[in-house]
C-alpha cells in the first residue's frame, strides 16, 4: 500500500518511485511539496540569495546541440565575442555593485588561443577585484589539462550540465558524433570535481521524448555523483533547431514550468546544502519565474550583466528576459524581485555551496 503523501516528505531517503510520485504532485500535494522544501531551504542554508553576474561574452560554438539556438550551423546567428576589456568592465560592475561572483559563459571552444586568453582574464579579474569576485565559469567540455589551468588561474565553481542522466536521451537531443558523447561529459563532471572545482551540473525539463523516470534518474543521479550546485531549467523550443520539429508532442510551457519548481523541491530536500539556481528559462515563461524558484528551494540568482547590445545575440531559446535592460536596470529591479519572495541579498559574499565545505 501507497504511504501518505505527507509520510513520504518526511522520509530520509527517496527511491525513484518515491521521486516520480512527488514529480507527479498536484494540487495540495504540490503546495506540501514546496512548503516543505521551502522549510528544508530555511533550515539549513537560511533565506539569503546570492548573486551571480552573469556574462555571457561570446556565443561562438562548435558544437551543434540540437536545441540550441546558437549551435554551430545555425547561419542566422549574428556572432560575437565581447572583447576582454569590456568583460573585464562588466567583471568591475559586479564588484562594485557587490555581486559576491560572476559566472563567465560562452558557447564552446577549445583552441589553444581560447584556453589561454580565459586563463589570462580569470588572472586579471583577480586582480581588479583584489581577489575577492568568487569566478565561476561554463565553457563546456575540455580537457583535464584546460580545466587544471583555468582553476589555477583563479576560477573555483564550474557549470556544466549534464542536460540527461540517460544516455540515450542525450543521443537523441544531440547529434550522433565523437563530439556530442554523453561519455565524455560524464568525464568531463568527473574531471572537474577531482581538480576540486565546485562542481555543477544540471538538465532540462520538458526535453521530446523525456519521461518521468528519466527526470527522477536525473535527480539520483545528482546525489550519487555528489554534486555542489545544480541549474536546470525548462526546455524551451527555439524554430531554429532541429528539436523544433517536435512541439506539438511537448508539455504545456505551463506545465514546464511547474515541474521545473517541483524538481527544484525534491532536490532541495533531497541535497540540503547544495547551492540550486532560479534558472533565467524560468523567467522566460512567468515573469516572475525565477522568484517563485527562490520561494521553494533555490538561492541563486544569475542577474545578465552581459553588455547590452549583445544580448539579443545570446538566444538559446525564444522569449529570454531582458535582453533590453542594461546591468543597472537588472540590480534594481532584481533586488525588489528577490525581497518579494522573502529572500535576503548575500551582497558580497561569494556564497560558496555548503555541501562542498562540507566535503573538503
Ligand atoms: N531551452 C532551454 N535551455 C536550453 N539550453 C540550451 N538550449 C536550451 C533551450 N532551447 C541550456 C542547456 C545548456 C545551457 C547553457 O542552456 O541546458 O547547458
Ligand atoms: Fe533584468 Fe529585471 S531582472 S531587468
Amino acid at each position: 500500500m501507497n504511504i501518505s503523501f505527507n509520510t513520504l516528505l518526511q522520509k530520509e531517503n527517496f527511491t525513484k518511485d518515491d521521486i516520480v510520485r512527488l514529480l507527479k504532485a498536484s494540487g495540495e500535494q504540490e503546495k506540501a511539496l514546496f512548503k516543505r522544501s521551502h522549510e528544508v531551504k530555511l533550515e539549513h542554508i537560511g533565506n539569503k540569495v546570492y548573486f551571480r553576474g552573469l556574462v555571457e561574452f561570446s556565443n561562438i560554438c562548435k558544437k551543434d546541440c540540437l536545441y540550441c539556438g546558437i549551435r554551430a550551423t545555425n547561419k542566422e546567428v549574428n556572432r560575437y565575442d565581447i572583447a576582454n576589456d569590456q568583460i573585464l568592465k562588466a567583471a568591475k560592475f559586479a564588484h562594485e555593485h557587490k555581486y559576491g561572483s560572476i559566472v563567465l559563459q560562452a558557447g564552446e571552444r577549445s583552441d589553444p588561443a581560447f584556453v589561454s586568453r580565459i586563463s589570462q582574464l580569470l588572472r586579471d579579474i583577480k586582480k581588479i577585484s583584489n581577489n575577492e569576485l568568487g569566478i565561476t565559469i561554463s565553457l563546456g567540455e575540455q580537457s583535464a589539462e584546460t580545466y587544471q589551468k583555468w582553476f589555477d588561474a583563479g576560477a573555483h565553481r564550474y557549470l556544466l550540465r549534464i542536460e540527461s542522466s540517460n544516455a540515450e536521451l542525450y543521443n537523441k537531443i544531440h547529434p550522433n558524433n565523437e563530439e556530442h558523447s554523453h561519455a565524455t561529459r560524464l568525464k568531463c563532471l568527473q574531471s572537474l570535481q577531482d581538480i576540486g572545482y565546485q562542481t555543477g551540473t544540471g538538465v532540462m525539463i520538458g526535453l521530446p521524448f523525456q519521461t518521468y523516470d528519466d527526470l527522477a534518474n536525473d535527480l539520483l543521479f545528482m546525489k550519487k555523483f555528489d554534486i555542489d550546485m545544480v541549474g536546470m531549467g525548462p526546455f524551451i523550443e527555439h524554430d531554429q533547431t532541429p528539436l523544433y520539429q517536435y512541439k506539438d508532442q511537448l508539455m504545456s510551457l505551463n506545465e514546464r514550468f511547474r515541474l521545473t519548481l517541483r524538481m527544484i523541491a525534491v532536490l532541495r530536500i533531497m541535497m540540503k546544502d547544495i547551492n540550486i539556481a532560479a534558472a533565467t528559462a524560468l523567467q522566460a515563461i512567468d515573469p516572475l519565474g525565477r522568484e517563485k524558484a527562490l520561494k521553494i528551494g533555490a538561492n541563486i540568482i544569475m542577474p545578465n550583466i552581459t553588455p547590452t547590445q549583445e544580448r539579443a545575440n545570446y538566444l538559446l531559446y525564444q522569449n529570454k528576459p531582458c535582453i533590453d535592460e542594461g546591468a543597472d536596470d537588472c540590480t534594481n529591479c532584481m533586488e525588489a524581485r528577490i525581497n518579494m519572495a522573502d529572500g535576503e541579498i548575500g551582497y558580497g559574499q561569494w556564497g560558496d555551496s555548503l555541501h562542498y565545505k562540507s566535503r573538503h
